[in-house]
């Protein structure tokens, strides 16, 4: 499958819960030109107190707070957020550091056009606490994962991954930082793969061109 784009940039909706980090990275690189065929042209938070809505305003960004507790369900909840989505004719939603889990049914409407940056090498580590996990497990290399998002919590086709040796000294913040700077390469790099038609997805899985 190529990936289909609306037009010959990319309009990107970036994601958030809470410090943001992520977003700073692909705010720094839609302003140093590294991709190019992607704008970013909306911030989404369902936390207004959001610390990262601090990046959202420094760079001029469109900010869309969507708080959950206004919704009755779920259901309402991504229902709106759909509508947002498509009324700013986004074409990929990022979600970075966006601590809710969508609806499938949000999900299938917006099929490979959500990618969602997680701190483990998928398929291990999936959920919440990924460091802490990976270092009680004792693994000696983890890393980070940018991939698709299907209806499964933390699954789907892997774009990108990048791997972080774990020190015995390592603790849970070192570790998170450690792997943190390897995130904020491979998201605004899979971001402009995709937005350069370099992404295709064959068999559940991804091949880059
Ligand atoms: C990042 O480490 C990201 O991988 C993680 O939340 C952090 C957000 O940091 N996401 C998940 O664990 C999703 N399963 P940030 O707000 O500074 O970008």
């Amino acid at each position: 499958m190529m990936y289909f784009l609306q037009g010959d940039i990319m309009n990107v909706a970036v994601l958030i819960s809470g410090r943001g980090s992520n977003l700073n990275a692909i705010l720094e690189a839609e302003r140093n030109n590294k991709i190019s065929k992607a704008q970013i042209k909306l911030v989404i938070s369902n936390n207004s107190k959001a610390e990262g809505l601090k990046f959202a305003k420094e760079y001029d960004k469109k900010i869309i707070c969507l708080e959950s507790n206004n919704f009755k369900s779920k259901e309402a909840y991504d229902k709106e957020l759909a509508q947002i989505i498509k009324s700013f004719n986004i074409d990929l939603i990022v979600l970075a550091g966006f601590m809710r889990i969508l609806s499938p049914s949000f999900i299938k409407h917006f099929e490979n056009k959500i990618i969602n940056v997680h701190p483990s090498l998928l398929p291990a580590f999936p959920g919440l606490n990924a460091q802490k996990q990976a270092l009680e497990c004792g693994v000696k290399i983890t890393g980070c994962t940018v991939h698709f998002v299907n209806e499964k919590v933390d699954e789907g086709p892997i774009i990108l991954q990048k791997t972080v040796d774990v020190k015995e000294d390592d603790t849970e913040f070192s570790l998170s930082n450690k792997i943190l700077e390897k995130e904020h390469e491979i998201l605004p790099l899979a971001i402009k793969l995709i937005s350069e038609n370099r992404v295709n997805i064959h068999k559940n899985k991804v091949r880059t061109v």
